[in-house]
């Protein structure tokens, strides 16, 4: 996710601009830039890459200036590069601004803009925002707080933004929606200061006085006074809060872990997914990406997915969904095995990549093999501009944000949710009728807020592991949807814990596994109010007729488990093809608290990496 820093002040700008981004970091990002307003000229610096490459770049200048803006860019917009990074310049040169998040209607104000002569030299968002800041300056003649704030008026999406004007040195201008903005103020009532941020980690050692902006609201800091208002303009009176964390823990947005912010990060996460994409009039969906390929996805006759470890899984939950809903014949496989196949391929079809990195090289591979073979090939990724997105002809991204902890969580709520949109739209091409549709979407939208929901159980996960923490082998057992989610609890019980777990399809239990059940060898067993849940339920007695423990997780409002069950954890009712998404998070909860119990490292577990660059 990218990152913001701005000051102004009496100090240099500089030393306290590069400071915020190296303390930003953590955040995860591909190029970096600073800017400084000094004697009516603005000096931009950029770099695709981390801080120390800028930092190298500007090693022998002179960087002066006691107002500036910096940024650390998470591509969203264009890949990164030198050009797409921030600070981004309006043409004239007079408006820079740094900016995270997504403008959705970008290209429609990029078409007015174009139209009146402006001209673009980035693929970014922000540089149209920078454009239009600039044109409503300049044809209303107002003042750089209101142009911006009649700027955002125009504005559909997500952003955190800072702007600075040439002609107005003495202010600086912070906005946010969507995007978090913090704004510390410092210095004394004759000699103030303002420091501003994507959160406090840069703030923190210059002052412990912060306001948090709304979303809505934005900050201009004019001589030394900072006003405070929504966009609709009217004036907000801010509460300024005291500081009390210690820098290592705003890194990790209080959580103790990378891992357990990603997994709160959820909702938030599954409505980035969905954002911009969701045409309820029409039961459809919008993928930017794949515009350009509509003629051979409705040609479309099979496809092959293709992934890795936990992507994998959310590949085998996807392939009911498009079954289900696009009648497209769909098989999983491993990236691995994909290459060294050596397998006819029928006319009409199409491979589907799915990776959080985009460098799994086993996944790169099968792209590489698949266009060989004269396949067309999709991509569902989350970092932008990574190998698997530029390999692919067609990408979807994530969109949500760096994933730091080895274990994936938030990046794999939302490939399963991806795979169910893609299904629609493919669908949608074809039998699925547009009430269809318009049902599934309206249960997808309340996905972020069950989420939450799910989430708000965490402390009965954290008891639960707390009971189970000295087991040492573990099933994980689901049928249809969830026996893809089966496979993720034990896969994340495994590289977080330390535990050995199996995840399988419950049917399978009877088949062999079942010798292994006595009263030292717990199975969580999935089993939501479905088309499986009686199937499900047999499982449970079949188990517990031989002495094992069981913790079920079914859905709320189900009472009957938990005569049976020794412990049930609860989900929210959804779609049955949804409930996946909302059974990944008590099972990543419980994972990542039996690691922590365990004393476990969690975020980077013992032998593993995060990006599996190697065949
Ligand atoms: O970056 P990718 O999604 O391609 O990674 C694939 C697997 O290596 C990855 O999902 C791995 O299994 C995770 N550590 C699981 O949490």
């Amino acid at each position: 996710m990218c990152g913001i820093v701005g000051y102004i002040g009496k100090r240099e700008a500089y030393p306290i601009l590069i400071k915020g981004l190296e303390r930003l970091e953590y955040r995860g990002y591909d190029s970096a830039g600073v800017a400084l307003l000094n004697e009516g000229v603005f000096s931009v610096h950029k770099k695709k890459g981390k801080v120390v490459e800028l930092k190298k770049l500007v090693a022998h200048k002179k960087l002066l200036g006691k107002v500036g803006i910096a940024h650390t860019r998470w591509a969203t917009h264009g890949i990164p590069s030198d050009k797409n990074a921030h600070p981004q310049l309006s043409n004239s040169g007079d408006i820079i601004i740094v900016h995270n998040g997504i403008i959705e209607n970008y290209l429609t104000i990029k078409k007015v803009l174009t139209k009146k002569g402006y001209k673009f030299y980035s693929d970014t968002d922000t540089e149209v925002l920078a454009n239009l800041i600039e044109d409503i300056k300049k044809n209303t003649k107002v003042n750089l707080g209101e142009a911006v704030r009649l700027a955002l008026l125009e504005i559909d999406g997500a952003y955190g933004i800072l702007v600075l004007a040439k002609d107005e040195p003495d202010t600086i201008v912070v906005a946010k929606i969507g995007s978090p903005a913090v704004i510390g103020v410092g210095g004394s009532k004759t000699n103030p200061e303002f420091f501003i941020a994507s959160d406090a980690t840069p703030i923190i050692e210059y002052t412990d006085r912060v306001i948090y902006l709304e979303d809505r609201e934005m900050g201009i800091i004019k001589n030394g006074e900072l006003t405070i208002k929504t966009i609709q303009n009217k004036i907000v009176n801010p509460y300024v809060h005291k500081l009390e964390m210690k820098i290592e823990e705003l890194e990790k947005g209080g959580f103790e872990h990378f891992m357990l912010k990603e997994i709160f990060e959820q909702p938030e996460a599954l409505h980035s997914t969905i954002r911009g994409r969701l045409i309820e009039s029409d039961g459809n969906i919008k993928f930017g990406g794949l515009e350009k390929f509509q003629k051979e996805l409705k040609n479309l006759r099979s496809l092959t997915v293709v992934a890795m470890g936990t992507a994998r899984f959310t590949g085998l939950i996807g392939e009911y969904a498009l079954e289900e809903l696009a009648d497209i014949p769909t098989k999983v496989e491993y990236g691995s095995e994909f290459t060294y196949r050596k397998k006819a391929i029928a006319k009409n079809s199409g491979l589907l990549a799915i990776s959080q990195s985009g460098e799994t090289a086993d996944t790169l591979n099968s792209i590489k093999e698949a266009k060989r073979k004269g396949m067309l090939t999709l991509g569902i990724v989350n970092v932008i501009g990574s190998s698997i997105a530029r390999e692919v002809d067609a990408g979807i991204y994530n969109h949500v944000g760096p994933e730091t902890a080895v274990a994936s969580t938030k990046a794999s709520t939302s490939q399963v949710l991806l795979q169910i949109m893609l299904a629609i739209y493919l669908g949608r091409m074809r039998g699925l009728t547009k009430k269809e549709g318009q049902t599934i979407l309206k249960e997808i939208q309340k996905l972020p807020e069950l989420a939450a929901k799910t989430l708000k159980n965490s402390d009965q996960i954290k008891n639960l592991a707390k009971k189970y923490k000295k087991i040492e082998h573990f099933f994980f057992l689901g049928r249809k949807y969830n026996a893809g989610t089966a496979m993720e609890g034990a896969l994340k019980m495994k590289e977080c814990s330390y535990i050995h777990a199996e995840g399988m399809n419950a049917t399978e239990l009877k088949h062999g596994p079942l010798s292994l059940i006595d009263e030292n060898f717990p199975s969580l067993v999935i089993a939501p109010m479905d088309s499986m849940y009686e199937k499900s339920k047999s499982s449970i007695q079949e188990i517990k007729a031989r002495g094992g423990l069981v913790i079920a997780l079914t859905t709320e409002g189900n009472k009957e488990l938990e005569k049976i069950a020794n412990d049930v954890i609860y989900i929210p009712k959804t779609l049955e093809m949804l409930t996946p998404i909302l059974a990944f998070i008590p099972m990543q909860l419980f994972a990542y608290y039996i690691a922590v119990e365990r004393g476990n490292d969690v975020d980077k577990p013992r032998n593993l990496a995060k990006s599996v660059t190697v065949e």
